[in-house]
Parts: structure tokens; sequence; C-alpha cells
């Protein structure tokens, strides 16, 4: 394995809007379905809300001079739509858009690149009552309305774009399993929301070629999120429910992308559950990223479940799992973070080689990767080791993946900082930056530790 990483490889870290900013009702921002769903009994632990997260909205100078001290190079947020739109369309709040350019410049003087993600689920309230959120494509329309006022307004200086964070989790999570906003449950609401989602970001990306592009001259992609499906045994069929859960999971939103249309057997699977792309949809969809984006966070084994519903059952991470008859599992011996998520390196180059045989090997750039610990404050000091084994394992992978001729042109650590972890709220903490009860930030050991990689370019041993 080459330990050094090529010249100009971009070390990142990255957080989202709901996550750290607080502030969720100042300066004119309206509600997001995030904040709503927040004051639901039962839906979030501890009943935490994101009402003042890491109050970074106030704290944006001091945060701008933590981010250059991690040593990072790129640092990837996301703006929130309801401070942009505080009605989701028309009427701008320039209060927002003050923020965003506070931030941008805030980087910009510090010579780190802004990476801006436009919708990283925290949609205005007001779109989710007209319209039913995703479920109708006039949600789509008003995204596209306010990616262009931020194209518009940011692009000048933002170069790097991200349509939609993780489209299979606002599908799954939000209207499948109903665990995250706006908490709906079902087996055929998520194929709608998906595909509402899939043509929303390609009509994005249309606008941002054909108005802003020429112009600006940045890129423009999508965030996807995949696990590592392993096959359980060597047997035919536990290796064909392997590739099926993948094409579930990734193909699902990579496939219209850099195919130009859903999976095959999620057609077979899911018949009329399943909308249809109409020849014109297809040939805008193809082709709209500028790169693969990928947030990876764990792997499990998949064995066939054909004709065993009963041994079927719904995973959060698995999807609507009785669509692909797979069952999922974890090896007995693979160490889990407290999300109870198995550390699994060698999954993340194996997904890397997937992605690279099946979409032509394009660029791509890991936006998220980490894990949360139970860490603690100990005499001022916070000693994260099993964090800095899981990026040395993960960085190690991803270095194994670039020597078979995967390319991987940077990588995000998730999070900067510990935060609002959706329905799990501040019980799970993914940063290498601690942030204590009354919000001060204390670095942990493990963004000493990043800072090196960054400086060295190397993984050592
Ligand atoms: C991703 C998400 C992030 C973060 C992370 C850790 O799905 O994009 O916002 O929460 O998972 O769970």
């Amino acid at each position: 394995m080459n330990k050094k990483f090529p010249e100009g490889f971009l070390w990142g870290g990255a957080t989202s809007a709901y996550q750290i900013e607080g502030a969720w009702l100042e300066d004119g921002k309206g509600p997001s379905i995030w904040d709503v769903f927040c004051m639901i009994p039962g839906k979030v632990i501890n009943h935490d809300n994101g009402n003042t997260a890491c109050d970074h909205y106030h704290r944006l100078e001091e945060d701008l001079d933590l981010i250059k001290k991690t040593g990072i190079r790129a640092y990837r947020f996301s703006i929130s739509w309801p401070r942009i739109l505080p009605a989701g369309r028309e009427a701008v709040n320039p209060k927002g858009l003050e923020f965003y350019n506070r931030l941008i410049d805030g980087l910009i003087q510090r010579d780190i690149v802004p990476w801006a993600t436009l919708y990283h689920w925290d949609l205005p309230v007001a779109l989710e009552m007209e319209y039913d959120g995703w479920l109708d494509a006039r949600t789509g329309e008003a995204f596209v309305e306010y990616a262009a006022v931020c194209f518009s307004h940011f692009g000048d200086r933002v170069k790097n774009w991200i349509t939609i964070n993780e489209p299979w989790v606002v599908a799954i999570l939000g209207y499948g399993l109903g665990v995250f906003a706006p908490g709906k449950k079902s087996n055929t609401l998520p194929y709608l929301a998906g595909h509402q989602l899939i043509l929303a970001h390609a009509k994005t990306v249309e606008v941002y070629r054909k108005q802003f592009q020429p112009v600006q001259q940045g890129q423009i992609g999508i965030t996807n999120n995949c696990d590592w499906r392993e096959p359980l045994t060597d047997s035919p069929e536990d290796r064909a429910a392997a590739q099926r859960a993948l094409e579930f999971f990734l193909g699902w939103f990579s496939d219209p992308i850099y195919k130009g249309d859903y999976p095959e057997v999620m057609k077979q699977r899911l018949g009329p559950r399943l909308p249809v792309f109409s020849p014109e949809e297809q040939a805008l969809i193809r082709g709209s990223s500028d790169f693969f984006g990928l947030n990876h966070y764990t792997t499990m084994y998949a064995s066939d479940a054909s004709g065993k519903k009963e041994a079927v059952s719904v995973y959060g991470n698995g999807g609507l799992s009785e669509d692909q008859d797979v069952h999922l599992s974890i090896g007995r011996d693979w160490k889990l973070t407290t999300m109870q998520w198995a550390i699994v390196p060698w999954g993340f180059r194996n997904l890397l080689v997937w992605i690279a045989e099946r979409y032509e090997n394009p660029p791509v750039y890991i936006t998220e990767n980490g894990c949360a610990f139970d860490d603690q404050l100990a005499q001022g000091l916070v000693h994260d080791p099993e964090r800095i084994e899981f990026f040395k394992g993960y960085i190690r992978a991803l270095a194994e993946a670039l020597d078979s001729g995967v390319d991987v042109r940077g990588y995000f650590i998730w999070s900067l900082m510990d935060n609002f972890e959706w329905a799990s709220g501040y019980s799970k903490k993914f940063g290498i930056i601690y942030v204590d009860q009354a919000l001060n930030r204390i670095p942990k050991t493990s963004a000493e530790w990043y800072r090196r990689i960054i400086e060295t370019n190397e993984i050592g041993s």
C-alpha cells in the first residue's frame, strides 16, 4: 500500500446547518421540518432539539478560527433553506444571506475551500404543509428556485456544490421508517420521495450548468450514502443478495445519474410502486453529477432471505428489507461504535472498488466518514483513541482503494465538532472537537492526529 496520498488530495471536515447552527427562529429564519419534528414527544432522545445546537450561528468567528486550527483544507457545511427563504420560496431573508456571506468570506480569508450542501434535511415547514414536502414536484421546483438564489449570491466564491445530502436517508428514514422528519411510515412513499429528490437534483444541476457554471466555473454533484454489503457465504444466493442490497441502497440513486434509470432489480421487485422516468427526464438526469459524493459509515453481511419472510426484519440501515429479501447481520468479532455500527475498514475499500467498476471510475469525494464514541472530558482534555484507530483503518482502506485505481479526490471527516445527531439528539458524539455543556469547544486528541495526516499527506503505520 502506498502511504502517500496524491498531491492536491483534499482533506476536509463536515457539518450541517441544523446540527450546529441553533438560532432556530432568529433573524428572520422560518421553521424547518426538523424544528417541528423535535417537538413531537418520543421522536428524539431526551427530547433534544437543534434550537441552540452548538450555537454556531452566534460563534461564527470563533468557529472559523477553530476550523483553521484543525488544519483542514476544505470545509463542508450546509445552507439552511428556511434561513434563506423562510417560507420555502419567493421572499429572500437578507440576514440569512449575510450569515453565509460571513461564513464563506471567513473561510476564504483563512485559505479554506468552501463546499456547500444545499439540502441537508431541513425543509421549510411551509413546503411540508403546502405541498406534502418531497412527495410533490412543486417542492422540487421550490428547491431549484432556492438553489438559484444561493448560486447567484454565493457562487462567485463557492466553487463546490452538493445538491442533496443522502436522498436515501430522506426517503427511507423520513418516508419509510418514520424515524426522521417528516416522520411518515410507508412502503410506497419512499420511492415517490426518492423520485422527486432525483428530479429536483437534476433540474438544479441543469440550472447551474446553463446559467451559472459558464461564468462561475464551479463543480456540482450529489452526495449519496452507502454501507458495504458483504455476502455472508460464498453461495450464489448470498452473493446475489449482497449485490441486490447494494443496488437497492446506492444503485437506487446512482444508477439514474450514471446509467439513466433505476436498477433492473428494483423495477422487477417494486413494480408499480417504483415511479417511471420519461425519456426526457432520463436525459436530464444522466450525467447530472460532476463528481461522486459518498458518505460511508459501516458494513453488514447480507444473506438471501427469499421465501423466509420470518427472517427478514426492517433495519434502520437496511432500507425496506422486505422489498429486497435480504437478511442483514454483523460479524461476531466486529467492534461497534456507540451508534452500534460495526467498524470494518475493508468494507470501505470494497465499496469504493464496486463504485469504480459499476460507474466507470468517476472522481469520488468521500463527503463523510466518521464514528461516535462516548468521549469524556478529563482534566480539561478529551482522549479518543478509538476514533484515531477508526480513522487509521478507514484512511488506510482509502489508500488501498487508490492503489487499485479508484479515483478518490478528497476525504471529509464527519464531523468537525460534536453536534445534534438527529433522532439520537446529543447522546452521540461524532466530532474531533468536543463541545461541553457550556458549549466550549475542546479539540480531542483525534484532531491533533488528523492535523498531522493532513500536513504530511500520508497515513503512517
Ligand atoms: C449522515 C448524515 C450526517 C450525520 C452522520 C452520522 O447520515 O449526513 O448528518 O448525522 O450521518 O450519523
